[in-house]
């Protein structure tokens, strides 16, 4: 049986690849909606990267939609220096077609929700959960419909990669973030502590430039792109990849393992503002509310996309 999901993205190259990633799956995954959200660019450029997207796997059936140009609270922080002015810089996008809908995100998501069965729908969240965080203010029900978010951000072991303490997903927007820890939800976050062991070694990234498709050449070269940035940044052989986790975890949750445990949100100003802080040793009594990964089998991993990323034009 397929699974319902909704992608909440701000396409990014890593994004990118986790929507590639999940459009090549149908048999798996029924993917109702992507929705854009201000992070690594602004909204205008997330919400037409996502409709590029589409278009290059040629699913042509799934809507894309606009959601928040703005946190909930702090001002918009962006990341040029690590996507590119467009966000998926490295390849040479043709013009537009997939329409954007006219409904906004937040609505879209929330009467998705609604109409749902109970916990019928899984979360896919690749940026600032500014989206979700609104749609749970706006319309306290539709947690109801909620099966599982399944979350790439934060880091505890690895620390941040915006701060010393902060990942950049959760520290764009820490209060959306403290809103959806603290929404009772099914809650699962792939953090640094997993993303930082899957890195986009020339081997990885050779066998996708090999694949032949219109796909694998758009891949290689957003990804050529995004490692330069991270392998200058950590001395590292590839930059890490991050979003397609999300989307793997939904298709092969054994290349993945962790645990539940309590996580907050540090949402007062200061040096740890939007540090996930994980009692992983259970040193507090807090209640586990997120189940957290810790670790990845990269090469099933990087073997899991580009055998799915073959499948699109
Ligand atoms: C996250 O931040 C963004 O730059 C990436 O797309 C990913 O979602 C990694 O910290
Ligand atoms: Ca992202």
């Amino acid at each position: 049986m397929t699974r319902a999901i909704v992608i909440d993205t701000d396409p990014g190259q890593d994004d990118a690849l986790a929507i590639l990633l999940a459009l090549a799956a149908p048999e798996a995954l029924d993917v109702r909606g992507i929705v854009a959200v201000a992070g690594n660019v602004p909204l205008p450029l997330t919400q037409k990267n996502a409709c590029r997207l589409v278009d290059l796997s040629g699913r042509d059936d799934v809507p894309v939609y606009a959601g928040c140009a703005r946190p909930m609270v702090r001002d918009l922080i962006t990341a040029e220096n690590v996507h590119g002015n467009s966000g998926v810089d490295g390849y040479d996008w043709p013009q537009t077609k997939t329409p954007l809908q006219d409904q906004h995100g937040v609505d879209f998501i929330i009467e998705t929700l609604m109409h749902a069965g109970v916990g019928e729908i899984t979360l896919c969240t690749l940026g600032p959960l500014t989206n979700i965080a609104m749609a749970l203010v706006k319309e306290p029900r539709c947690v109801r419909g909620i099966r599982e978010i399944v979350m790439m951000g934060g880091g505890f072991f690895e620390g941040g990669n915006t701060t010393p303490a902060a990942e950049f997903n959760i520290l764009v927007d820490p209060h959306a973030a403290h809103v959806v820890f603290t929404s009772g939800a099914t809650l699962t976050l792939i953090p640094l502590d997993v993303t930082h062991k899957a890195l986009v070694t020339a081997d990885r990234l050779a066998a996708m430039a090999a694949l032949g498709n219109e796909t694998g050449k758009a891949c290689a070269g957003m990804l050529s792109y995004f490692n330069r940035h991270d392998v200058e940044k950590y001395g590292s052989q590839g930059a890490p990849l991050h979003d397609p986790c999300v989307i793997a975890y939904l298709l092969k949750p054994e290349l993945f393992s962790g645990k539940k445990i309590p996580v907050q949100i540090e949402i007062s100003d200061g040096l740890t503002l939007g540090m996930t802080v994980m009692d992983w040793w259970g040193t507090t009594t807090e209640a586990p509310n997120c189940t957290v990964m810790r670790h990845i089998d990269a090469d099933g991993y990087f073997d899991l996309l580009t055998t799915h990323l073959a499948r699109l034009p």
